[in-house]
């Protein structure tokens, strides 16, 4: 059939308003289409992979058949806008504005304090008000299915499940059980006015004031949608764009005859599969072939033998077909619906699975598909369909392995899926371990399936499948063949593992990476199979008398047959209300909800990229290295230079100041030191156009010795990037002769990926006069931007102005690297003449910024036999990356932080940042703390395992007690330290629960709980005097309005709303009257960066400063006409001739350190916290459940307490990260392979403590700071180790149960790979073969002997 060779119309709706798009182009998504051609930037991009939600928006078709609307959430990353024909869009702005009317949805985000930078906001609210067009009172479960696929790196969720909790038929007020009581209601609490009459609260927001959700007033569905969906066209639909066609035929007929046409043209259904590969593998097709309008493809139908499914059906339709179909079928008939449904509710986000069709995952044939196992053992056969008729192909492993003769023709489509009914005396189940409970892809699946000849325990059918384990799926075939008429004991298990071992190899590809685990998974899951197996064979023998008998299955064993549930997170959160006296008006110390929270839930807040475009505004992007360790030879970018719309190459030569510093080059010159250092940067009119030109550059590269990656390699080549720390106290030698024991040990703390959702970006605007710069950035540091930029374009800095309005996450990654960008931006800027953006794609960002520093320490220590220690040495050595940074602070840091809360009287810690060929790291929350404090704690462990004693005894027996001196000799009193503690361990019960822990780990072989509590003494601020003070400036206008400037960004933390409760205090007025605008070198020059936790109080003791200064000036008025309004004072002042301006300033705590001496008085003043988490661990599997945490931290007076909690919380779920999901991969080259959501596991929402408490201590003193509050930004960072130390807790339980000796090396993040590996059982054993002891060789092997070696185990992988 003939390709029309103009476009057809493209119609759709957006918010209830027609887009007609003439010139359609099949490669603008529909995130690119909103953002640039609608100007909605509320909608969000952070991943553009599908991964992480920021760009959620709902979908609405009316489906003519059921004469029903479907409502969907999306991921508008990998909606192609093509596909939208006929559909109606909804965007956060269509829901509600701040300007008419905000929604319920984003009303309660927003007051319960759900958002903080609020850069992943719009996406949470239009997944929650699509479930609500769905589900008008949901239950808690289908909300966490409808927010599994939204990332939030800031709230740790709490605040977010909790507004969508108040939609939940299940929920009540105080988020206590339905109890319908608090559980705090024993005459000590108040909910009913936040913060009045009691001492303590356990409210944040009143849900009374909640306007009601009134499903009448969504907006409806445009009726000439249905219109065009009732009466279809049926003529092909094209849209032609620069490189791609799209055809979307109208019938069958039409779609097959097209398949004939270009028979290489895929079928594009969710683009969630060709999607992430055209981004990111560059993949590319010039015709689509779109079957969105064929219903053909949507058939469901149902005979007698089972389910015939259409290919074009969703994955989230999918699932409610089964879902159906599993509730009125007998479960004898259901058993591969039902392991399909597991498996679907875990199967990415919400949002992919309704985009995914079954079709698309079928031939994806992703060696990690979840569902293709399951399909595969269900004898499921594939409806193929073609001009020249119809055939029917198993899915089988032929299929899955790709096989040319199982496949599909080039012109054949997948019309339907046929799943048979299951049978009795036939079991079907499904298993899959992934990093993350929801939204991650699995490490291993499986599909298994049993038949039994009736009335017996003899097999007549095996089926078993792996996915994740190799390239392609591995057979089982040999092994199931081998096992038919065996019985379904002990015997056959044993037997089975071994065959499965044999016959399911790994690839060479996963050498020195997880093959053990894989291995050790393969059988673990087929033992999982087994006990289910078994248990259910049972059951139906009973009614067979004459059958074999079974002994039971020992209750110890029952617990491996249990899957972790996703539930829903409970919590209180406690602080010290307000005095009684408090003037109402007085908003300092109360809940106040952050200021831009209603914008951030409506999209009206505005991030740098959301600025609109401005004139003859260009795009720029950065061409890094892709050698380690490299002369360049050459940069060859005449082809670049050719392609239309491509302006300049930016290279080192255009610099006309200085090219960074001798330690932080901006663009590399001779020699490039890791992968990912940048290079040069193209700029070009539009995004596709300066994409095209990055690869089009040639670099040509020699490559130079040494390639140094890992601390160790390091430490051997004597690379460092800066002198020795040291810090000693007493006489550590003298002290290790009299203890009672002495142990060595090793801990390796991985590195962490800031992952703010709001990648780096800026927009450098060069002025016509005087060489002016604006510059829009998203930054911690403005002033570090603005000085960088003048020495880069070699101007003074006050012809440059830095703007912040908002960042979206900055967790340190925003101190440093932004003002490289900026730097590079302003250079092409000024070079062209032109506005110049430069917007960081995810990966990029993750390839280029670097992140936390990795750590490696070692200790020994020295102890008495009850757990007393004397003596405590450590070295520590940090992966600076490969230029300095940060990394010599971060080096000190964690020196002057390691001793935590410990009074060791003799000490020697030593500490050395590493230079390495991999990214520069740079400063992360708690800087050094985090990982540092790790092996202090691990040292306390260690010594608790050798005296027999619970570590808590050892922690408290070791723990400051009265006034002190730190290591450094500054003096402090642990009061509230050991407050802490003590309110921590009696609010978690921790002692009874200890006891409860033990008894379960009695009872249950395969599930270990363990449990454990930290304390915590963390230093806010830097060590250096001038980083200690602020500047304000505050303006009061005729109208009696008041601006208010600071030094502080807003980076999510609530600063500006803080600063506003000081102005209001001060100047006695409400905050309404109160106004922040941005942050601006223009009026507040020479600021410090927004980091070490001390934002408020400096900034907030500046803003008070200058509000005290105008308060005075208005005194002598205000006591003249004391019955005046405040508009009457500033009139009158105004007519008097005073100022209504002022400049406030804080001149801060003095810090100084003396490394010569090793003494000083570095920091003002210490947050103390202490945290108790319990776990549940899976030995099979390696997976963990976080079952409860407890935090009890020191606010002083909180300033706000809601965003102090929000503060506690969030940094604890990222330490909580940091301790046990997040990792690096890199590959032999220095190529970082975790570079988006999917490699890259930040917590979910389904990972969150199922119980969530944090209480503020009730109130301390600190006169240092403003109001007596402290800054929490950083310290809960920490305790998220106590997860960590309670995997490890319930880790050591099953090692000693299963009489491992469990040696001194420590290993975070605590994966499930190195959970399971520790609980070594019969199934490592079985795992860990000769393969493992040559990948060991192989890892410790360098060049030929690695050649050779790679042979070998290739052969001894062929011939097991
Ligand atoms: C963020 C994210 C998370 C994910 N998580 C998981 C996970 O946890 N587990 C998991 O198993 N998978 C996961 N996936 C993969 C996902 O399941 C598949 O990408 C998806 O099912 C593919 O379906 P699609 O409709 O989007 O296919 P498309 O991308 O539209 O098409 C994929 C391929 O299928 C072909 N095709 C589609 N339909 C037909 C047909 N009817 N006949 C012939 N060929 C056809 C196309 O030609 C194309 O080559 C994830 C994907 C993303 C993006
Ligand atoms: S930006 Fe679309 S999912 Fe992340
Ligand atoms: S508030 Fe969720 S990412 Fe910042």
């Amino acid at each position: 059939m003939p390709c029309p060779t103009r476009s057809d119309e493209l119609v759709f709706f957006v918010n209830g308003r027609k887009v007609i798009e003439r010139n359609a182009d099949p490669e603008v998504t529909l995130l690119n289409f909103l953002r640039k051609n609608l100007r909605l930037t509320g909608t969000k991009y952070a991943c553009g992979r599908g991964g992480c939600g920021a760009c959620t928006v709902m979908v609405s078709r009316h489906d003519p058949a059921s004469k029903k609307i479907r409502h969907f959430s999306v991921t508008a990353c990998l909606v192609p806008i093509c596909s939208l024909y006929g559909a109606a869009v909804t965007t956060v702005e269509g829901v509600g504005s701040i300007k008419t009317r905000i929604h319920p949805v984003q009303e309660r985000i927003a007051k319960s304090h759900g958002t903080q930078c609020g850069f992943c906001t719009p996406g949470m609210v239009m997944s929650m008000y699509t479930l609500l067009r769905n589900h008008p009172e949901p239950s808690e479960e289908q909300l966490m299915e409808a927010l599994g696929g939204n990332l939030c790196r800031c709230t740790g969720y709490r605040p977010i499940l909790a507004s969508g909790r108040t939609f939940c038929v299940e929920s009540n007020g105080c988020q206590q059980k339905g109890t319908g009581k608090c559980c705090l209601d024993q005459g000590d609490s108040d909910s009913s006015s936040l913060g009045r009459k009691s001492e303590m609260c356990t409210e944040l927001f009143v849900k009374e004031e909640f306007q009601p959700l009134d499903p009448t007033q969504e907006l409806i569905f445009p009726p000439e949608l249905v219109r065009m969906a009732e009466n279809p066209e049926k003529h092909t639909l094209t849209f032609h764009g620069d490189r791609v066609t799209w055809i979307s035929p109208g019938t069958l007929k039409d779609l097959l005859e097209l398949k004939v046409k270009y028979p290489e043209a895929p079928l594009i259904l969710g683009n969630t599969t060709l999607g992430p590969a055209m981004k990111s593998q560059g993949h590319f097709h010039p015709i689509l072939l779109s079957p969105v309008r064929i219903s053909e493809l949507c058939v469901v139908s149902e005979t007698s033998a089972g389910l015939t499914i259409g290919a074009g059906c969703s994955l989230a339709q999918v699932k409610d077909i089964l879902a159906e179909t599993v509730s009125k079928l007998p479960e004898e008939k259901t058993q591969t619906y039902r392991a399909l449904l597991k498996h679907l509710k875990s199967l990415g986000g919400q949002q992919i699975r309704n985009m995914a069709s079954l079709g698309g995952h079928v031939i994806s044939q992703h060696c990690y598909s979840d569902l293709n196992p399951i399909l595969a053992v269900g004898n499921t056969t594939l409806n193929l369909i073609s001009e020249e008729g119809m055939r029917q192909i198993p899915l089988n492993e032929h299929f899955l392995a790709g096989s040319a003769s199982a496949a599909l023709k080039p012109e054949e489509i997948l019309e339907s899926v046929h799943i048979p009914h299951s049978h009795k005396w036939e079991f079907v189940s499904a298993f899959r371990q992934a990093e993350c409970r929801q939204n991650a892809l699995p490490d291993v699946n499986a599909g298994m399936r049993v038949l039994f000849e009736e009335g017996t325990d003899t097999i007549v059918d095996l089926s078993l499948a792996y996915g994740g384990v190799g390239a392609v799926r591995n057979s089982t075939h040999q092994s199931c063949q081998r096992l038919l008429g065996r019985r379904w004991n002990e015997l056959m298990l044993d037997e089975a593992c071994r065959l499965l071992l044999e016959e399911v190899s790994l690839p060479g590809s996963a050498l020195g990476g997880r093959v053990e685990f894989k291995r050790t998974l393969v059988v673990s899951f087929f033992f999982k199979f087994y006990l289910e197996v078994l248990q259910e064979l049972k059951k139906l023998l009973k009614l067979f008398p004459d059958s074999c008998h079974y002994p039971e299955i020992p209750d110890r064993f029952l617990s491996a047959l249990e899957d972790f549930p996703v539930t829903v997170s409970q919590g209180v959160q406690t602080y010290q209300s307000v005095d009684s006296h408090q003037p109402l008006q007085d908003p300092v110390g109360r809940p106040i909800m952050h200021l831009s929270g209603l914008k951030h839930a409506t999209g009206e807040a505005i991030f740098c990229d959301d600025i609109p475009v401005v004139d003859k505004e260009l795009v720029m992007a950065l061409v890094t290295s892709t050698r380690a360790h490299a002369k360049i030879i050459s940069i060859d970018s005449s082809e670049a230079l050719e392609l239309p719309g491509v302006v300049d190459v930016i290279t080192a030569e255009d610099i006309p100041g200085t090219n960074g510093t001798e330690d932080d080059i901006l663009l590399a010159v001779d020699e490039v030191l890791c992968v990912g250092q940048l290079i040069c940067a193209v700029v070009a009119e539009t995004e596709v156009q300066v994409k095209q030109a990055v690869e089009k550059i040639m670099i040509t590269y020699e490559d130079l010795e040494p390639v140094i990656f890992s601390i160790e390699d390091a430490i051997k080549h004597n690379s460092f990037l800066c002198p020795e720390k040291k810090l000693e106290q007493g006489n550590i030698e003298e002290a290790f002769q009299k203890v009672d024991q002495i142990v060595e040990g090793e801990v390796h703390v991985g590195g962490q990926e800031h992952f703010y959702m709001e990648t780096q970006r800026v927009l450098v605007i060069p002025k016509i006069e005087d060489k002016e710069l604006d510059i829009y950035v998203s930054t911690q540091d403005p002033a570090h931007v603005q000085k960088t930029v003048s020495s880069t374009l070699s101007i003074p800095i006050n012809r440059i102005t830095c703007h912040v309005k908002r960042v979206g996450g900055g967790f340190g990654g925003k101190v440093g690297r932004p003002a490289i960008f900026g730097a590079i931006a302003a250079v092409g800027a000024m070079k062209t003449g032109c506005p110049i953006r430069l917007v960081l794609d995810r990966e990029d960002d993750m390839l280029i910024t670097g992140g936390r520093h990795p750590l490696f320490g070692k200790y020994k220590v020295g102890f008495m036999n009850n757990g007393r220690i004397k003596a405590l040495d450590i070295q520590c050595y940090v992966n600076g990356g490969c230029m300095l940074d940060d990394s010599e602070l971060v080096t000190e840091f964690l020196i002057l932080k390691l001793e935590n809360a410990y009074k060791i009287r003799n000490l020697r810690f030593r500490g050395r940042a590493c230079r390495t060929n991999l990214p520069s790291n740079t400063a992360f929350r708690g800087f050094g703390f985090p990982q540092g404090v790790l092996v202090t704690e691990s040292c306390i462990t260690t010594v608790a395992a050798k005296c027999g004693l619970p570590p808590e005894k050892i922690r408290e027996k070791n723990m400051y007690k009265t006034v002190d001196k730190t290591i450094y000799k500054q003096a402090f009193s642990p009061e509230t330290l050991i407050s802490c503690w003590k309110e921590c361990l009696d609010k978690s019960s921790f002692h009874s629960r200890r006891l409860q822990v033990e008894e379960f780990n009695k009872k249950n072989y395969w599930k270990k709980k363990g449990i454990a509590i930290i304390p915590m003494k963390f230093s806010v601020g830097f060590a250096a005097t001038s980083y200690h003070q602020a500047a304000a400036l505050v303006h009061i206008y005729t109208d009696g309005s008041v601006l208010v400037t600071h030094g502080g960004n807003e980076l999510g933390q609530g600063i500006h709303t803080k600063m506003v409760q000081v102005a209001s205090r001060e100047l006695k007025i409400p905050m309404s009257y109160v106004h922040v605008c941005e942050t601006s070198t223009r009026t507040v020059p020479n600021t410090i960066a927004t980091a070490a936790s001390i934002g408020s109080d400096v900034n907030g003791r500046a803003v008070q400063n200058a509000c005290q200064i105008l308060l005075k000036r208005l005194e002598p008025i205000m006591k003249k006409n004391p019955e005046g309004t405040w508009e009457d004072w500033i009139e009158a002042a105004f007519e008097q001739r005073i100022s209504l301006s002022a400049t406030g300033y804080f001149r801060g705590y003095k810090a100084y350190m003396d490394w010569e001496k090793g003494e000083g008085d570095p920091f003002p003043y210490y947050v103390y916290g202490a945290a108790c988490s319990e776990v549940e661990i899976d030995c099979l599997t390696g997976a963990h459940k976080k079952i409860r945490t407890d935090i009890v931290m020191d606010a002083c007076y909180s300033l706000n307490p809601a965003i102090d909690i929000g503060q506690i919380e969030g940094a604890f779920i990222q330490g909580m990260g940091l301790y046990t999901t997040e990792e690096l991969k890199y590959s032999p080259e220095g190529v970082l392979y975790s570079r988006g959501p999917d490699e890259y596991k930040i917590p979910t929402i389904t990972d969150i403590p199922e119980e969530f408490n944090v209480s503020l201590l009730s109130a301390s003193q600190t006169p240092l700071t403003i109001y007596s509050s402290k800054g929490l930004g950083e310290s809960g960072m920490f305790l998220g180790s106590s997860v960590f130390f309670a995997i490890a807790d319930a880790v050591a339980t099953a090692c000693r149960e299963r009489d491992i000796v469990k040696d001194f090396t420590v290993r975070s993040p605590a994966t499930s790979e190195w959970v399971r590996m520790a609980c070594a059982d019969r199934f490592t054993e079985m795992g860990n073969s000769i393969t493992e002891r040559l990948q060991l060789l192989f890892s410790l092997a360098e060049g030929e002997k690695k050649q050779t070696l790679v042979a070998i185990l290739l052969i001894f992988t062929l011939a097991e």
